[in-house]
């Protein structure tokens, strides 16, 4: 028997390899060009958890990409800890601001990470932090130092809004009961001041067209007379703020859930520097919604924003024209008892209400989902936050993320049980953007810590 530290001293070249291979694998769940390749990852988790130690293991079919599940049941009338993380991954696009190809994983130093960072996409988000905890099982299992009952349970359509999941929850709850619900897909404060997400927000998520005339018009002859739908889109999205930056759709503030004083009051002493934040992004100012810090914009207050936005002529050259349509994808952040069916409804209500005649508007919905909290006197959250302070030296600080895992209320719901959220990753680690990278350091530290979260949750449990 050897203790962690050791164990990963000895392995580390290794585990990184292994991750290596992973990341090279391109399963991007919204194209479904890369069918095969979700197939091939999929495989590849199911081995992954063979190794490390699993007793059974199965690739389950679903609607949509296969979900891995894995288990190592030593006891019956010890504790389960379910362990989620997704194989799936964003699109590498725009591929042309990679310093690298997204998936031919480079090992690169930066400033944040001089140990080196694994830069790929997925590489954060989530399989170098799915894969932590599979190389924490490899240790539990092959150091005789598996406190508890395991099940893995990893998915392949988490970005694009985990339909498949919701289908096998709903239908497997039995083989899914367990005791606490372990996630590292978040990220933490910084490598010498680790925290763990307390809250995430909900989602909604709309498309919008505006069609104008039935046909594109020559500008000229037609301009000045008949609403150009892109004008009018822009108008009727500037709308949508006041000038304090408050959303102004009837009642989407109705049910938000106001922080206390001391929520807030406890949020401010978080360490975050706004000159570090906004030099980080190379940003002259901040932005966001009067009354509120930006910490407290970017997690505790729903927020509606612009995705993307067409319509026209965007070819070389210039071309007269006042098209028929213009388009917009609009994302809505959310916050506890706000409920994504009802701010997607109440937003096509006011979408249409502010439509002039001149124009016709649809409002398709797309995925969405609700925001998630925790408390922090519960064992779960005692358990982790005793071994990151064993590990970092430090104890972590709760803190609420802007970020969405839908499928962690509907755990709740259908499994009743509390989700711990141990991220490793950074905010500057990239992901979803080019060049996305986790720190070497994180995810053996992810390695290190994990095993301990099994051995203090079992023993308080
Ligand atoms: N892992 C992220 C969510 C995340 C990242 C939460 C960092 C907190 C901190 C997840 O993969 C993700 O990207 N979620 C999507 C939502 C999903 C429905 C597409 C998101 O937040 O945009
Ligand atoms: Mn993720
Ligand atoms: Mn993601």
């Amino acid at each position: 028997m050897t203790d962690i530290k050791n164990y990963i001293s000895q392995n580390k070249d290794r585990f990184i390899d292994e991750l290596i291979e992973l990341l090279k694998i391109p399963s991007v769940s919204a194209d479904a060009a890369h069918k095969p390749d979700m197939l091939k990852t999929a495989d590849a988790v199911k081995k992954s958890l063979e190794d490390a130690g699993c007793d059974k293991v199965e690739i389950c079919e679903t609607p949509g990409n296969p979900i891995v599940y894995g288990e190592k049941i030593i006891d019956a009338s010890l504790p389960t800890v379910l362990v989620y993380g997704h194989y799936d991954v964003q699109p590498a696009d725009p591929v042309e601001l990679w310093d690298s190809p997204a998936f031919e994983p480079v090992i690169k130093k930066t400033e944040i990470h001089p140990e080196g960072a694994i830069f790929a996409r997925g590489s954060c988000d989530d399989k170098g932090q799915f894969y932590m905890h599979v190389k924490a099982l490899e240790y539990m299992t092959t150091q005789d130092q598996l406190p508890c009952n395991v099940k893995f349970m990893i998915e392949g359509e988490e970005e694009v809004g985990s339909s498949s999941l919701d289908w096998f929850v709903r239908r497997n709850q039995e083989k899914l009961t367990n005791d606490v619900i372990l996630i590292s897909d978040t990220g933490m404060i910084s490598n010498t001041q680790p925290s763990i997400t307390t809250g995430l927000r909900g989602l909604s998520y709309v498309e919008v067209e505006v069609t104008g005339p039935n046909r594109d018009l020559h500008s000229g002859l037609y301009g000045g007379a008949v609403a150009n739908p892109i004008n009018i889109l822009a108008k009727m999205l500037a709308a949508l703020h006041d000038e304090n930056n408050h959303i102004t759709i009837p009642s989407f503030y109705d049910k938000v859930l106001e922080a206390s004083d001391e929520e807030r009051k406890e949020m401010a002493k978080a360490p975050f520097s706004l000159d570090a934040y906004k030099k980080s992004i190379d940003l002259g100012d901040v932005y966001g919604e009067e009354g509120y810090s930006t910490l407290e914009r970017a997690s505790i207050r729903p927020t509606l924003d612009v995705n993307g936005i067409w319509g026209g002529y965007i070819e070389e050259g210039a071309k007269t024209v006042i098209p028929s349509k213009a388009y917009a994808k609009i994302s809505m952040r959310l916050v506890p008892n706000q409920t994504s069916d009802e701010i997607t409804t109440l937003f096509t209500k006011h979408f249409e209400n502010i439509a002039p005649k001149s124009v016709s508007v649809k409002v398709t919905p797309h995925h969405g989902g609700e925001a998630y909290v925790t408390p922090i006197d519960n064992i779960g959250y005692r358990a982790a936050n005793k071994a990151y302070t064993e590990t970092f030296g430090v104890q972590a600080i709760p803190q609420r993320s802007g970020g969405s895992i839908p499928i962690v209320a509907l755990f709740e719901q259908e499994l009743k049980s509390k989700t711990i959220l141990m991220g490793f990753g950074l905010d500057s680690d990239a992901i979803h953007s080019p060049n996305e990278h986790f720190g070497i350091f994180n995810y053996l530290k992810g390695i290190e810590t994990i095993p301990l979260f099994f051995k203090y949750f079992t023993e308080m449990s």
